[in-house]
């Protein structure tokens, strides 16, 4: 009856259909199975992949006990079939997760390395410019090179803030007040590329317990993201409502940014938020996984619905905290 389950299938069916086919083995499969079964052994989690007549794919795992008469001769065999797709899921997220740490620690630990001397560099030019006529023409260039430092510096603080993220400064905050003091620092960037950048701001936000400055981040990275996303005559609208769960008791704001730009492929949508993925030239690819992370340690949520060559909507939903 849990077989039924596990392959959709009815029992009158499934006994009409031989082992083999029923489990959709191939060949080599197959023959490894029955190989085994002729001398005589058990078959031991042997792992199957499974299309399922939904279209369903799933892992399967068999474990096989052969059913020997009294001449010791093999009469047939019991087949158990369990069912690992959900585990093997959370496998693969574990060890995600697991990569991840691993990873984050590798670069925290370059990161510092880098950051010390890169101070004292900074420091060195700094003083040169000082030492300098106001009208000597290498000033430019060393104001290039401090220009460059702080790019790289800059860098660094993201990824040190993935690897290992200061304690979040809760204040009560005003969305609302917080969009329309954030979004003037890049609308000069969106009049210069000829996009139009709106806002809808509900009336009735309630304010909530968050970190303003973590939260600045986070619309400014994915203000930069669809302004860099979207071609002259494009257009953004950033817009807030409220959203109030069924029981009535829990309540959430919504951040909307949407753009009308190149939009994502499916394929690469579940790849968006990893550490440094990125389609750009010059991108770094953490703008999505600092702000899913800072969302996250918020207790929100970060979603994101795309059509290529359409345009891209980020919904960012956040609890309302007394
Ligand atoms: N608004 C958007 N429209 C289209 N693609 C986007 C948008 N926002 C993010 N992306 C995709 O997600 C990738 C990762 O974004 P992000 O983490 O900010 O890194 P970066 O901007 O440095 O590439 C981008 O390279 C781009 O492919
Ligand atoms: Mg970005």
């Amino acid at each position: 009856p849990k077989a039924e389950e596990i392959l959709n299938i009815s029992q009158e069916n499934a006994k009409k259909i031989r082992i083999d086919r029923l489990l959709q083995l191939d060949e080599k499969e197959r023959i490894r199975i029955f190989h085994e079964l002729k001398k005589k052994k058990n078959i031991d989690h042997f792992e199957v992949d499974y299309q399922r007549n939904d279209d369903k794919n799933l892992i399967l795992e068999l474990t096989a006990f052969i059913i020997l008469d009294e001449n010791k001769d093999v009469l047939g065999a019991v087949t158990l079939v369990n069912d690992l797709t959900e585990k093997k899921k959370m496998d693969d997220y574990l060890s995600r997760v697991e990569k991840f740490a691993a990873l984050g620690r590798i670069v925290s630990g370059i990161a510092h390395e880098v950051r010390n001397p890169l101070a004292s560099i900074y420091t060195t030019v700094q003083n040169l410019e000082n030492e300098l006529s106001e009208n000597n023409a290498a000033r430019d260039d060393l104001q290039n090179i401090m220009q460059e430092i702080d790019r790289v510096e800059k860098l660094i603080r993201q990824i040190l803030n993935l690897a290992k993220p200061l304690p979040l400064q809760i204040e009560t905050v005003d969305i609302n007040e917080l969009l329309r003091t954030t979004i003037p620092l890049i609308e000069k960037e969106a009049k210069k590329r000829g996009i139009t950048l709106k806002t809808a701001l509900s009336g009735d936000i309630e304010y909530t317990k968050a970190d303003p400055n973590r939260l600045r981040q986070v619309i400014l990275n994915l203000l930069i993201n669809a302004i860099e996303s979207t071609a002259k005559r494009g257009k953004i609208t950033v817009s807030t409502e409220m959203v109030a769960e069924s029981d009535g008791q829990t309540k959430w704001m919504l951040m909307k940014f949407k753009d009308n730009g190149i939009g994502i492929t499916p394929d690469i949508l579940d790849k968006i938020f990893d550490p440094f993925f990125t389609t750009k030239n010059v991108g770094t690819g953490l703008g999505l996984s600092v702000s899913h992370k800072i969302i996250q340690d918020h207790n929100g949520m970060i979603e994101v619905e795309s059509q290529k060559n359409k345009g891209t909507t980020f919904s960012v939903k956040l609890p309302i905290l007394g």
